[in-house]
């Protein structure tokens, strides 16, 4: 049985077509999307989890732990001129929340996206009452840049979204 104070270890891999069952399933489950793009709320086809998982992309990773694919993470919206990218994470399997992975996973890509990709700074944003996601940002050393206020609608309220970032030399210092 899986010890629920040990964060879970993972592997970060390039993602196959068998993910893609598996990530639509994610993607259908609202505890999950919920906090995800307006986009993620409608109803979910196969084909887009197919285009998700396999599409062309500058970083994106299936991420397995305890033997099974459990979610997609990545660095996206690639900025070759100012070395920036923006992270993202999914992790579709909640029977593994709160147990640090979401954590070990945002580090994990932070060191590669300045150790190996040669960013200077990487940048990400959540929605206001995502409290995982400023809980894991914070950890891993992401400074707030400011609030884009109401930008959507979610559990009968307008919600805010919170524009984060770490610099290249911050996390050099944090290391
Ligand atoms: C957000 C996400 C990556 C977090 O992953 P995770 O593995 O659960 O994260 P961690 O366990 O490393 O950290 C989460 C922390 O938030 C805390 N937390 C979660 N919900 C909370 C709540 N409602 N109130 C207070 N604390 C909360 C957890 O207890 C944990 O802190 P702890 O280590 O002190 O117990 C994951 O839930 C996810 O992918 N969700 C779906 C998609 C999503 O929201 N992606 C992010 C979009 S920006």
């Amino acid at each position: 049985m899986a010890d629920d104070s040990v964060t879970p270890s993972f592997l970060l891999r390039a993602p196959r077509y068998d993910d893609v069952g598996a990530y639509a399933v994610f993607i259908s489950d609202p505890e999950v999307t919920i906090w995800l793009e307006d986009r993620c709320q409608r109803p979910v086809h196969f084909h887009h989890a197919l285009a998700f998982v396999l599409g062309e992309a500058w970083c994106r990773l299936a991420i397995e732990s305890e033997g099974r694919f459990v979610g997609m993470a990545g660095l996206e919206d690639y900025d070759p001129g100012n070395g920036v990218a923006r992270f993202f994470i999914v992790l579709g399997d909640r029977s593994l929340s709160n147990r640090g992975l979401g954590t070990a996973v945002l580090r994990s890509l932070v060191s590669r996206g300045f150790r190996d990709l040669g960013l200077r700074k990487i940048v990400s944003n959540y929605l206001a009452p995502n409290i995982a996601s400023r809980i894991i940002h914070a950890r891993a050393g992401f400074s707030e840049e400011g609030v884009q206020r109401q930008v959507a609608w979610r559990r009968g309220e307008w919600v805010d979204q919170v524009l984060v970032s770490i610099l290249r030399e911050e996390w050099l210092l944090e290391r």
